[in-house]
This record gives structure tokens, C-alpha cells and sequence, in this order.
């Protein structure tokens, strides 16, 4: 661990077993050992609760507590997480396990931060078994209050579904069609607020023990199951398991905009990529190598995008059970041998000269409107199209972000914008009055919002906001859309341009009737040919932008740039294809990070001169050279 530069180590994820092996007894030898060698060789440990899989001899004891789907099949003990959120006999037995760890280590020199759980949700992010549906109904009591206003709120005369009785509500069990979507949004609500009350339960006892360290777990991404914006505002660490697959070619570009989701939920403090592989994962069905130079080079990804902190899944690859083919910083075979050794050992000397790193942080101008119960919402069945999803719209306009270098955060509607002049709104299905609101007195203030198509059309019910579509965005937008003509798959429709540039649109279409607002783009064919497909409205203030259909890449990015001009935005630094480009700040600091995606080597044109963090190297005006994969950190100027 000392040659590889490790100074941090998530311990114990799994050990729930080791530790308690049956209900009375309790073996820390093992651990005391291992605590005692990582301190002495100079090794904090981020402790895990140990939390996320229970003992057989719990379920065994007690199979109520094990996850039941939607269709009633009972997910049994033998893997991991086969627990029910809402479980009492769980949370019970979990809380005395973390009690007992917290007292035992509370106070070790080793420990550095709380490992809540692993990955909540990864396996079974609901459960529908009978203490679940108790769960549902005294959560349906608290947000309610009243069997009417329940039926209200899930429109329940519709298909007959009014309920008389408490008693008589169930989760959206498998029905014999589309269960009552109000019914599913809420259980979705209700499924993330279950599991974080699990975590909650534990984040208690630790702040009670310890109140001086601080306390994370581990978030999965793009994650859907779970309201990360609800999660983040209890942790104290934003932490990230980063698994892109090495053989697609937007892993980078999908990586970049979960680190940018990590800082945004942080609110721009520093996060940790807790787990990435060094090598290869186990999990797909066929498991690419990195190829030399990728790892380092997502790891430079991760710090530019305002992680201070890089770990791996994990240290020695395991000789048996179900991961013995995921790759580790420690190979099955010797380490000499191993390429991705190497690799780690070389980053770890790297990082030694990079805490300055952690003096910046990374600003964003550019925020995109997300919100986990607009993408539950926006993904229930029996839409128009169900090929609107909503990470695809968020990727359409982060996409040629990316590619032109510009920073982007993540804010909820209803979060604060003021600090960003560009607002992008990618199919914001739902949306509260509060959000309409806000985005609103955004662009009063001056903002730049563009937004796309099928946003603002349901309340936090999922009813329509009636008054025709987008009723909330109307005077933003100075439109109206009449109806959706979504366009089934392989049928495109032209999109022309008002300076003759001709595009292509997909997905959807839509007929507007523009009342107050610049035709930047019409229909160039179909049904809704000469029939406004982009716009835009100058406020007094600032602008609105609004896109009915899914452009291609590129008219895409000529919106971007129209409203990135008007928003006052420039990119982070011109650079060849397939270089990224970011830079962190603070207090006159600038550092720009040049990150070489590509597999050959690219000269990149350098307008300030510096001084690399890497090498010590100076670095002047005109081209440097990075190597396949290669990556540059550059002191600009101080
Ligand atoms: C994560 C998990 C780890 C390990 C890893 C494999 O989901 O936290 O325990 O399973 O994936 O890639």
C-alpha cells in the first residue's frame, strides 16, 4: 500500500458475518489487527457499518425481513442486500451492529471517515412484501392526511380505483395493466425515503458516538432509484462508485457529467471517487480491459472535475466467490507482472505532488435542471413515446458541452440559480410551482433558460397542467404547444434552420403556435412542415429557448452556442477533438486540466504559459504534446 501511495482504506464493507456470528457473539480480533496495521503503516481507514449484508443466521431466524418484488418472488440470503428497507427486525440488528462497531472504533487513530452501508438500492431498490405496504400507508398518512385527499391526489375514480379503508392500499404490486401512476411515483418517493431512513438510522448513532467524523456512503451515478438531492443533504462527503465500460466510446463523456452530478450534489464541495476498477469489472457480459493509460486517465477526470480524493474496488483480487474475476490493485498473479500495478503505483507518486489540487475548486456557469421525481415521473409507462428517457435528453445537450469544453453543473428546478447564467431544462416533465417559479425569476434577473421538449406538463401529482401544453412555460416560452407528434424509431424530420442550415430531428415533434417569439428553426418536412420546431423569446431580462424536437449533434450544438453566446459563456479552452479541457480555481489559482482521450498522441495549443504539477515541467506558449491517453495538470500563471 506504501509504494502504491494509498494513505486511505474502506474496510470491512462485507464483514457483518465475521464480526457478529450469531445473534450474542462478537469477534473484533480480526479487525483490531487489521486497524492496527493500517495505523502503523500510516493508513487512515474510512470504516465501514458493515451494514448493507445481513448474516444468515438473521434471516434465517427471521425470513420476513428478506425483499419480496413486485410479482411476490422472495429474494433469499446467499448473495448480498437481501434485505427489506422497511424491516423492523433489520433495522433493529443494524443499529446494534453500528453501535457496536462505533463504540468499539470510535475513538481509533486509524479511523478517518464512516462507511454508512454500500451502495443502497444497488440490488433491491424496493420492496413490496406486507411490511413494505405498512410502511407505504402511515408514509401516505403523513403526506395526506386524509383517504380523500389521497384519492385526489392519485385520481383514483379513473379505472374505479377508490379507496374506502387505509387497510385497503397496497404497493403498485404486478396488476393486471399500468398501475395508477400517481400510486407508482409515490411508491418510488416513498421506496428512496425508506432506504434513506435505514441510513438515517445509522448516520444517527455515528454523529451521536463521533460526532467529529464525518460520515459518507457510496452513490452509484446516474442512480434512478434513489433522490440523491434528498440523500447528499445528510452526508457529510459526497462519495462516487465509477464503473464506465472501457469498450464505449462515451464512457468519458459519461463520466465527466456523473463527476459533475457528484459536485453538484455536494454543493461544490469536494467529493471522493470511492471506487473504480484498476483493470476490469466482472459484471458485464463481456468484461473489456482498460487499456494502458485509461485508468490514470479517469482518475485525472474525476480531480479536474472537483473530486480530491481517487480510490479503487478494490485491493487484492479475491480467490473466491462471485468477484474473483474483478480486477484489483493487487492481481492474482504477481505484481511485477501486472500492468495495472504499474499504473496505480505511478498515480499514487503522481497525487503525493498534487495537494494543492484541493486549495481550487470547480465553477460551473452552466447548470442542468434535474430532478429524480421528474425522471420517475417522465419513465412510467403509457406516454406519448416511452423512447423519451430522460438521461438520453440530459446526455443530448451535456453532450456538445463536453465537446466544447464548457462546465456544467446539476441544480434541482428549485435550487437556487442565481450564481449560473445558463439554465438547460431537458424534458423537465414535472414541475412544482415553486420550480416554475424559479426558473422564471431566473430569467427575469437576466438568465439565459433553453428548455426542451415535454417539460412542464404534469404537478408533483402527475396530473396534467391543464390550460394547454406547457401550461407553466407559456409566457416564458411565448408559445404554445397544440399537440405531440412523437416520431417513431428510424423516422427523422428536417429541421431548417432560419440562416438555411439544414438539420435533422428525431424522437419527437411537436406542433407549436409561436405567440411571442424568434422562429430559429422551422419543420422542413411531414406532417408539420413550415411549423416552428426551435424558438426563442428575448425577455427584458434575459432569454428563453425552447427545442420541440431531438436535434442532431450538430444543430444541437448550434443552439448551445446561440444561447451560450447570449448567456455570456466561453469554453474552458480551445483544444483538439477528444481533449479535455477543464479548469479548478480559487483566490487568483488557476489549474487546467488537458486530458487526452484519444489513443493517439495530439498536440494542443497552450495560450498561458505554466508550470506542469505533474513533472515540475514549464510549460510555455504554443503546442504541447500529450501522449495516447495522456494527461496535462498546468499551474497557469502563479
Ligand atoms: C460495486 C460494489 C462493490 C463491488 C463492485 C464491483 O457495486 O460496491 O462491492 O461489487 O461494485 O464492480
Amino acid at each position: 500500500m506504501q509504494e502504491a501511495g494509498v494513505n486511505l482504506v474502506s474496510l470491512a464493507i462485507f464483514a457483518w458475518s465475521r464480526i457478529q456470528p450469531d445473534h450474542d457473539s462478537w469477534d473484533f480480533d480480526w479487525l483490531d489487527r487489521i486497524m492496527g496495521m493500517l495505523h502503523e503503516g500510516g493508513v487512515r481507514v474510512n470504516l465501514a457499518t458493515a451494514t448493507a449484508s445481513p448474516p444468515p443466521w438473521l434471516s434465517h431466524a427471521h425470513p420476513e425481513m428478506l425483499p419480496v418484488l413486485a410479482d411476490g418472488t422472495r429474494l433469499w440470503h446467499g448473495a448480498r442486500q437481501h434485505y427489506c428497507p422497511s424491516s423492523p427486525v433489520y433495522r433493529v440488528e443494524a443499529g446494534r451492529l453500528v453501535e457496536a462497531i462505533a463504540e468499539r472504533y470510535g475513538h481509533h487513530p486509524a479511523l478517518a471517515m464512516w462507511h454508512v452501508g454500500n451502495e443502497f438500492g444497488c440490488h433491491v431498490p424496493a420492496c413490496y412484501c406486507d411490511v413494505s405496504a405498512q410502511g407505504f400507508r402511515a408514509w401516505l398518512k403523513e403526506r395526506y392526511g386524509s383517504i380523500d385527499d389521497l384519492n385526489r391526489a392519485w385520481g383514483t375514480d379513473f379505472w374505479s380505483q377508490r379507496y374506502s379503508d387505509w387497510e385497503e392500499i397496497i404497493p403498485p404490486r404486478r396488476t393486471p395493466t399500468w398501475p395508477n401512476p400517481s400510486q407508482q411515483l409515490d411508491y418510488m418517493r416513498f421506496s428512496s425515503d425508506a432506504l434513506l431512513e435505514c441510513y438515517e438510522l445509522e448516520h444517527k448513532v455515528l454523529s451521536r458516538l463521533t460526532p467529529d467524523i464525518p460520515v459518507t456512503t457510496n452513490f452509484m451515478s446516474f442512480f434512478k432509484p434513489l433522490d440523491y438531492w434528498k440523500w447528499a443533504k445528510n452526508e457529510d462527503v459526497v462519495s462516487n462508485d465509477s464503473y464506465p465500460d472501457p469498450s464505449d466510446p462515451e464512457s468519458s463523456m459519461k463520466a465527466a457529467m456523473a463527476g459533475d452530478l457528484m459536485r453538484s450534489l455536494g454543493g461544490g464541495r469536494p467529493w471522493i471517487l470511492m471506487e473504480q476498477t484498476t483493470n476490469r469489472v466482472n459484471w458485464r457480459e463481456v468484461n473489456a480491459p482498460k487499456p494502458p493509460g485509461l485508468m490514470r486517465l479517469w482518475s485525472y477526470q474525476a480531480l479536474a472535475r472537483g473530486a480530491d480524493g481517487v480510490m479503487f474496488f478494490q485491493w487484492r483480487q479475491s480467490r473466491a466467490g462471485a468477484e474473483k474475476f474483478h480486477s484489483a490493485m493487487v492481481p492474482h498473479g504477481p505484481v511485477a507482472s501486472s500492468p495495472a500495478w504499474h499504473e496505480v503505483v505511478r498515480l499514487g507518486k503522481e497525487f503525493r505532488g498534487l495537494d494543492v489540487v484541493g486549495d481550487t475548486r470547480a465553477h460551473a456557469e452552466v447548470t442542468i435542471l434535474f430532478d429524480w421525481e421528474s425522471w420517475w415521473a417522465l419513465e412510467l409507462p403509457s406516454k406519448p413515446s416511452s423512447a423519451v428517457r430522460q438521461i438520453d435528453q440530459i446526455e443530448a445537450l451535456y453532450r456538445p458541452l463536453y465537446d466544447a469544453n464548457v462546465m456544467v453543473d446539476f441544480a434541482h428546478p428549485a435550487a437556487d440559480l442565481s450564481r449560473y447564467r445558463l439554465v438547460l431544462a431537458p424534458s423537465l416533465y414535472l414541475v412544482t410551482d415553486e420550480a416554475t417559479a424559479n426558473i422564471e425569476a431566473f430569467v427575469a434577473a437576466g438568465g439565459v433558460v433553453l428548455m426542451t421538449f415535454f417539460s412542464g406538463i404534469v404537478d408533483d401529482r402527475d396530473h396534467i397542467h391543464l390550460g394547454g401544453y406547457p401550461k407553466p412555460f407559456q409566457d416564458l416560452l411565448g408559445l404554445r404547444v397544440v399537440d405531440f407528434h412523437p416520431l417513431p424509431s428510424g423516422q427523422d424530420v428536417g429541421v431548417l434552420f432560419a440562416d438555411g442550415f439544414l438539420a435533422r430531428g428525431s424522437l419527437w415533434s411537436e406542433n407549436i403556435e409561436v405567440n411571442d417569439a424568434e422562429v430559429v428553426a422551422t419543420f422542413a418536412s411531414g406532417d408539420l412542415a413550415g411549423r416552428p420546431a426551435i424558438t426563442a423569446r428575448q425577455h427584458e431580462g434575459g432569454s428563453a429557448f425552447y427545442m420541440g424536437t431531438c436535434p442532431d449533434g450538430m444543430a444541437t450544438a448550434r443552439v448551445l452556442q446561440l444561447a451560450c453566446s447570449r448567456a455570456g459563456i466561453t469554453p474552458a479552452a480551445e483544444t483538439p477533438q477528444g481533449v479535455e479541457a477543464v479548469r479548478r480555481g480559487a483566490k487568483g489559482k488557476s489549474i487546467l486540466f488537458l486530458l487526452n482521450h484519444r489513443d493517439v498522441a495530439v498536440e494542443v495549443p497552450i495560450n498561458e504559459p505554466g508550470t506542469s504539477l505533474i513533472d515540475g515541467s514549464d510549460v510555455h506558449r504554443g503546442l504541447l504534446r500529450l501522449e495516447a491517453r495522456g494527461v496535462a495538470v498546468l499551474r497557469e500563471g502563479w
